[in-house]
């Protein structure tokens, strides 16, 4: 039986080849050419015993190629669906143009098996972005399809080495296999969604990671797990490190919480760290959300004498991005969004597909959550806003679980927090709101289109906490 606990168990790392190596311009996706993305069936080297595992993937790999593009560069990919059911790709946190946006269904209809859909955008902000299908998000990304989008800045930043950090939880029966019987599992939908029992980091079991001593490192950690909440640490004697970037935004360096990086699923944190460590050690890297502490990855220190004896000074704030300046709170359009449903919650009824059903109507639906009392995606969006408006979106969760709120195309803060003013908060794309908790964020609808916001806890989504909004 494979259980998170024989994970703890196991004994020495395999040798990954995790790290893009400096220097940073390495593989760009460049101007003029195409970038070909084929989703389809494949096997992937999950476990640490040598055992495949039967995955969708990109381009044959869990996680798919990283791409890395500049700023503002034109990126094309072409997806070619290699799969038996229609498939589409979203660009997370990519302030994109809405109908590169990947929506199947909203901004575009999905390529059918065989097909191919070209997307041509660009980034208009740097940092770590991350891609995946959004067409049965819930098992096309369970079975592996996802991968990192790198947005460089303008000018490198000062790291020897950079490291991805792609960590998902996967759901295996005990052959080590995607455990495919409790794919649509109302247990999962109506409760935190599928939660995995196998922890990889790039697609590996605790892969270990070459590092040099006295080297600074850059690490883009993004949580792509359908449904867990995923926890980071390590220990502080070992490595130091900075939060320099969240969702990919720019944040004042702050040095790494002694709790560790929570990060819900989709959310992404960029860290700089020192590596403490003499040459010749190895420095664990552990997952914290649970009472266990499971070893995720390990970095190995090279026997290589210290590149420096002394670490650097505090790292300098990564450059900012053009986000709108100013949120104009005052005359801003609020849209309230109650969200409701699920285990052990209240809801009695909602309107589906225009009927109202009751909630044992409902759960045979496979549709056990609603915003504002409706459930699912509407023909119409939920608000539609002059471009240009502040919009503030009042989130109160009255459901006994967390959400991983999830606005597409554009960047928001949380401005009030159980009714009280908060300022100063990061720019994100991701927001965990917990249980019992009201949150509200605002944004500048600047960018114009249908412009999906839902639960990124795949399973919630797919039971019906999904809307959108028309900014026009
Ligand atoms: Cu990461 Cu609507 O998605
Ligand atoms: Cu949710």
């Amino acid at each position: 039986m494979i259980t998170r606990r024989r994970l703890l168990a196991t004994g020495t790392a395999s040798v990954a080849t995790a790290t893009t190596a400096w220097p940073w311009r390495e593989a760009l996706a460049g101007n003029d050419h195409w970038i070909d993305l084929t989703a389809a069936p494949d096997k992937a080297p999950l476990l640490e015993d040598g055992g495949e595992t039967s995955v969708w993937a990109y381009n044959g790999k869990t996680p798919g190629p990283t791409l890395r593009v500049r700023r503002g560069e034109t990126i094309r990919v072409r997806l070619h669906n290699g799969l038996e059911q229609p498939t589409s790709i979203h660009w997370h946190g990519i302030r994109i143009d809405n109908a590169m946006d990947g929506v199947s269904g909203l901004t575009q209809d999905p390529a059918p098996p065989g097909g191919t859909f070209d997307y041509v955008f660009s980034a208009p902000d740097s940092g770590s972005f991350w891609y995946h299908p959004h067409h049965r998000s819930w098992e096309q990304m369970a079975r592996g399809l996802y991968g990192l989008l790198i947005v460089e800045e303008d000018a490198p930043v000062m790291v020897e080495r950079e490291i991805e950090f792609v960590a998902d939880d996967w759901r295996l029966n005990d052959q080590g296999q995607i455990d495919e019987a409790s794919f649509g599992s109302m247990m999962d939908w109506s409760h935190q969604g599928r939660l995995g029992n196998w922890l990889t980091v790039n697609g590996l079991t605790e892969p270990a990671i070459p590092v040099r001593s006295g080297e600074r490192l850059r690490l883009r950690c993004v949580n792509v797990a359908n449904a867990r909440t995923l926890a980071f640490d390590f220990d502080r004697d070992q490595l130091s490190a900075w939060v320099v970037a969240l969702d990919g935004q720019p944040i004042v360096p702050t040095e790494l919480a002694s709790d560790g990086l929570r990060l819900a699923p989709a959310q992404r944190a960029d860290l700089i760290v020192d590596v403490l460590e003499p040459p010749g050690g190895s420095i664990p890297i552990y997952e914290v959300s649970t009472r266990e502490r499971i070893q995720a990855a390990i970095l190995m220190v090279s026997a290589t004498a210290p590149l420096r004896q002394v670490p650097p000074p505090a790292p300098d704030p990564l450059p900012a991005n053009p986000l709108p300046q100013k949120l104009s709170l005052h005359d801003a359009q609020v849209i309230p969004l109650l969200m409701e449903g699920g285990a052990m919650g209240g809801m009695r009824e909602a309107r589906y597909q225009g009927a109202m059903l009751d909630i044992g109507d409902l759960v045979a639906t496979g549709k056990v959550w609603a915003f504002n009392g409706i459930v699912g995606r509407t023909a119409d969006p939920l608000a539609r806003i002059p471009l240009g408006r502040t919009v503030v979106i009042d989130m109160i969760n009255d459901t006994a679980w967390p959400h991983a709120m999830h606005l597409h195309g554009h960047h928001f803060r949380v401005v009030e927090r159980g009714g009280k003013t908060v300022t100063g908060t990061p720019w994100r794309d991701t927001e965990l709101v917990e249980r019992g908790k009201r949150v509200s964020i605002a944004f500048v609808a600047d960018n114009p289109g249908k412009w999906l916001f839902h639960c990124h806890m795949l399973e919630h989504q797919a039971a019906g906490m999904i809307a959108w909004i028309e900014v026009a």
